[in-house]
This record gives C-alpha cells, sequence and structure tokens, in this order.
C-alpha cells in the first residue's frame, strides 16, 4: 500500500510537479543543542521609508483605527506573533539620532532631515515614550542602538538615565513630566551601528576605543544590567571584530558581538534583483547566498573562541534578511519590497539554521518590521497586508524557548542550470511542554519530497505555506493569496509529502 499523507488543502503544487524518493529523517531527543532563546525571532524597527511613520505610528489623530496613535490592525498582527524584542531606532539612522528631538509635547519636537534615508521629513513624533510603550504593549525586550558617530556618551548616559532611573533626578523628572511614571527596561544596547561603514567609516581600533570609554558609563542602578552588544562585523568580513575584541576593556565590557548578513538575489549591490518577477536563477541563486549564514555563523564562532574571553559572547545576528530591488508599482517607501514565497523559504532555513546554533546564537532581528526590506507587514494607507515571511514567523512560534533538537537526514539536491543546493531542510525541537515540533521546508519549486519518519513518529497536526509560483504574494487585493493551511491527516502519518516550494511546521508524537 502507498504509504501517503494526504494534503487535500495544502497541494498547491505546480503543475509540472513530480515526487522524488522518500528521505529517512531522525530527531535526536538525548542530545539537545541548548534553549532556542525567543529573542532569535526578534524584529528591527528603523526610521527608514515608511517602517514606522503609515507602518506602525500613524498619531492619535489619523483616520485609520489606531491605540494612541498605533494603528490597530498592524498591532493587532504582531500581537500574534508573540514579538520578543526590538531593536531600535536604527541602523545607519542611530547615528544621526539625537534622543531629545523625540520626546516632550509632539507639536515641539523639530523635524530633521532623515539624512540616512533619502533625506526625507523625519517629523519626531514617534520617539523615546512611542517606542517603549509598544514594547509593552506587545509584552517584547527591548534593544536600543545608541548613537557613537553625531552623539557623545554624555548624550547616551543622559539617555539611558532618562529610560531606567526611579529616583529624583532631573532626568527622571523629565520623563514624569512628559507623562511616564515609571521606568521602563532596556534589555540590550549596542553602542555603534556598522560602524565600518555607515556608523562613521571607522578603523576597528578607534571604533574599540569608543566602544570602551562610552561602556564604561553606561550603567544602570542596581544589579540588572542591560546586556552590551559590540557593533561587529559584516558577512564573512571577521577581522573588524577580531581587532575590536583586541581592545580587553571591550570583551571585559561586552555581552555580545554582532554580525550583518543580507541576502542579495545577484549578489550585487547595483542591481540586487527584483522582489517579483524574477527568473528560476535568482530563485535558486537567493536560496543558495542565504544557506551562506551557516558558514558566517561558524567563521564569526571561530573567530570568537580564537579571542581571549571571546567565548563567552554571543553572537548576534542583528540585521538580516533579503534585500532587492525596490517593488515598483507598490507604495513608495524607501527600501520597500514585496514579500513572496522565495521569502518564506529564506526564513525558515535561516530560522533553522538559528536553531542549529542555538547555544551561541541569542538573537536575531529580521530587517525589518513593517514595509522596509524583508517586512512582517505591508501597509497602503487604511489596508494592510500579513507577508509569507509574517506566516512562517507565525508558523514557526512553537519553537520559541523549546529546546533545540539535531535531526539527521540525507537531502537530495535541488539542481538549476550550475547551481545546485539541498533541496530540504529541517529543525525540530522539544517544546516547553514536552511535545515535539518539527519544522521541513522544500527549497525545490518542482520536486515534493517525501519525508519518512523510520517509524519512530507520527504527524500529530501541521501547517504547510506554498504558492502557487515561485514570486506568489499577498497582495492589497488579495490578502490571503499565500496562507498557512492546516494539514489534513489521513492514513499513515509516518510518511510526509513536502510540496514543492514549501514550509512546513508539525507537531510529532511518538509512534504507536
Ligand atoms: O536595514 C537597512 C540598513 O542596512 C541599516 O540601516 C544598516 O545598518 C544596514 O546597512
Amino acid at each position: 500500500m502507498r504509504k501517503r499523507l494526504l494534503l487535500a488543502a495544502a497541494t498547491l503544487v505546480a503543475a509540472d510537479a513530480s515526487v522524488a524518493e522518500t528521505v529517512e529523517l531522525t530527531i535526536d531527543t538525548d542530545e539537545p543543542i541548548g534553549r532556542i532563546d525567543p529573542n532569535i525571532y526578534g524584529q528591527f524597527v528603523e526610521h527608514l521609508g515608511r517602517g514606522i511613520y503609515d507602518g506602525i505610528w500613524v498619531g492619535k489623530d489619523s483616520d485609520i483605527p489606531n491605540r494612541d496613535g498605533y494603528r490597530l490592525d498592524v498591532l493587532d498582527a504582531l500581537m500574534e506573533l508573540d514579538v520578543p524584542v526590538m531593536r531600535w531606532p536604527g541602523g545607519c539612522f542611530a547615528d544621526q539620532y539625537h534622543w531629545r528631538d523625540g520626546i516632550g509635547p509632539a507639536a515641539d519636537r523639530p523635524a530633521r532631515l532623515n539624512a540616512s534615508w533619502g533625506g526625507l521629513i523625519e517629523p519626531n513624533s514617534f520617539g523615546t515614550h512611542e517606542f517603549f510603550n509598544l514594547a509593552e504593549l506587545l509584552g517584547a525586550q527591548t534593544y536600543l542602538n545608541f548613537n557613537v558617530a553625531t552623539g557623545t556618551p554624555q548624550e547616551a548616559v543622559d539617555w539611558l538615565e532618562y529610560i531606567t532611573s526611579d529616583s529624583a533626578s532631573a532626568l527622571a523628572k523629565e520623563r514624569r513630566t512628559n507623562g511616564r511614571d515609571e521606568p521602563w527596561q532596556v534589555d540590550f544596547y549596542s553602542i555603534g551601528n556598522e560602524t565600518w561603514g555607515c556608523g562613521g567609516n571607522l578603523r576597528p581600533a578607534y571604533y574599540a576605543d569608543l566602544y570602551a570609554k562610552f561602556a564604561t558609563f553606561l550603567k544602570v542602578a542596581g544589579d540588572d544590567q542591560p546586556k552590551r552588544i559590540i557593533s561587529g562585523s559584516h558577512e564573512g568580513n571577521i577581522d573588524y571584530s577580531r581587532v575590536v575584541l583586541e581592545h580587553p576593556a571591550v570583551v571585559n565590557q561586552a555581552d555580545g558581538i554582532s554580525v550583518h548578513f543580507y541576502t542579495l538575489p545577484t549578489s550585487d549591490w547595483s542591481d540586487k534583483g527584483d522582489a517579483t518577477g524574477f527568473p528560476e536563477a535568482e530563485w535558486i541563486s537567493t536560496l543558495a547566498r542565504t544557506l551562506r549564514m551557516n558558514d558566517i555563523i561558524a567563521e564569526q564562532l571561530a573567530m570568537l573562541d580564537a579571542v581571549p574571553e571571546g567565548g563567552e559572547l554571543g553572537l548576534y545576528v542583528d540585521e538580516w534578511g533579503v534585500w532587492t530591488n525596490p517593488s515598483p508599482g507598490e507604495p513608495g517607501g524607501v527600501l520597500f519590497q514585496q514579500n513572496t514565497i522565495r521569502d518564506a523559504i529564506v526564513a525558515a532555513l535561516n530560522l533553522d539554521i538559528f536553531h542549529r546554533h542555538a547555544d551561541r546564537v541569542p538573537m536575531t532581528n529580521i530587517a525589518q518590521m513593517v514595509n522596509v526590506l524583508q517586512a512582517m507587514i505591508l501597509t497602503d494607507e487604511e489596508r494592510m497586508v500579513p507577508t509569507p515571511t509574517y506566516h512562517v514567523y507565525h508558523m514557526y512560534k512553537p519553537f520559541q524557548g523549546a529546546s533545540s533538537l539535531p535531526v539527521a537526514f540525507e537531502s537530495p539536491a535541488y539542481r538549476h542550470d550550475e547551481t545546485s543546493i539541498p533541496a530540504l531542510s529541517a529543525s525540530a525541537a522539544r517544546t516547553e511542554d514536552g511535545s515535539i515540533v518539527l519544522a521541513l521546508t522544500n527549497a525545490d519549486p518542482r520536486t515534493a519530497h517525501r519525508v519518512d519518519f523510520g517509524g519512530h513518529w507520527r504527524v500529530a497536526s501541521g501547517e504547510v505555506l506554498t504558492g502557487e509560483t515561485m514570486d506568489a504574494h499577498n497582495s492589497f487585493d488579495r490578502p490571503g493569496r499565500v496562507a498557512p493551511r492546516p494539514l489534513e491527516l489521513a492514513g499513515t502519518t509516518r510518511i510526509i509529502e513536502v510540496p514543492p516550494q514549501s514550509v512546513m511546521v508539525l507537531s510529532l508524537e511518538p509512534s504507536p
């Protein structure tokens, strides 16, 4: 009898899809890799394009339904994701941000030029109070990026005191006057952003001096200090971080170091490739490139292990995601790009990689939350749409805080022209309630793959996300075109068929 799981509602496979041989997959429940910090599902929120204004913040007087200025549709969608942590205010923008511009009565806040991103007007109506109140509403931790390039240590120290002090200091009183009695919590901070580039083009030894100086004074009252993150390298560039870490007062005053890695479909910054309407050559090049994340993490960890005390530092992937050419015809805004089933696969491949490094990677922040790069949510005036990436984050929620488990299987290859990548990706975890969750992704746009759990497990329930075409996406007119569907289980559930270009998250139970 043909062992098969019926995916009645889930089989949106391409017309010429075929099914390949069955792959045996085992999960090692005895040797957990480590706890998957929920912050691996962190997000990045920058003053860039329509990321904040229109995307999150419309102001209390807007016709768009809002709660205290935050648009309700976006707020509701974010609440569903259990956003664990948000990084703000940049990015490149952080190094031109002066926090005093964003406090006090909205009408008195100065409009500035956003020199980092298109010279647009930055109204400063979303500032410290608006960010920390949003974090509170979402139940998210906070990750602040201090301005090291055009700011001073004193400015940063004052900001930290303004936010966190419970005392009778002038800054704490000013916060109360501005409407917030209780202090907020800063859970993480970084000193500078991309200091090798937009954050000042600093030589690593000079940045190390600045980091050491800022860190010396950036303390909060009490024992519960924020975790301190060094702004590190990008992609395969290890040397910048290595030199920064040579300064003993850097390593001794840090809890982690960041790395940034963006996936460009073409690898060419002058023509990154389009977000939709791309050829299969750019489907596979995108996925091949994003899989480099695994090597980038491994190289960074090897570098940290070679530095005295470096092995104690967490690796924070605090910017990552797909970066394409801006989408023509989409609502205007800097770095606004459509988000397709290809982005969903990228998200799943990276989350699987992060799960495999759960013991060393305590946080990642996808770029960015709304309307910018690989966004969770897109908005157009009063309309909003969750992207395929949003759906992956929602499907993967059971992994937050779960114990990552090693998965063994031999993936078939997916080939196009000269490029070959593993067709299948997987990660597994034991959730806090003791159940086993398995993510399975098929990067092959043509061939379904069957996965056999060797009689050890059976599927209790699950969801699948796929698309009719390689660039299937949700538009404002068709917001539900790419959405997860529950698996309809019938017959044996010990073998599962993973449709082409799909992401699945399954709940497993021991096979009787
Ligand atoms: O996310 C967009 C930009 O990419 C960030 O501002 C910067 O840090 C990176 O280069």
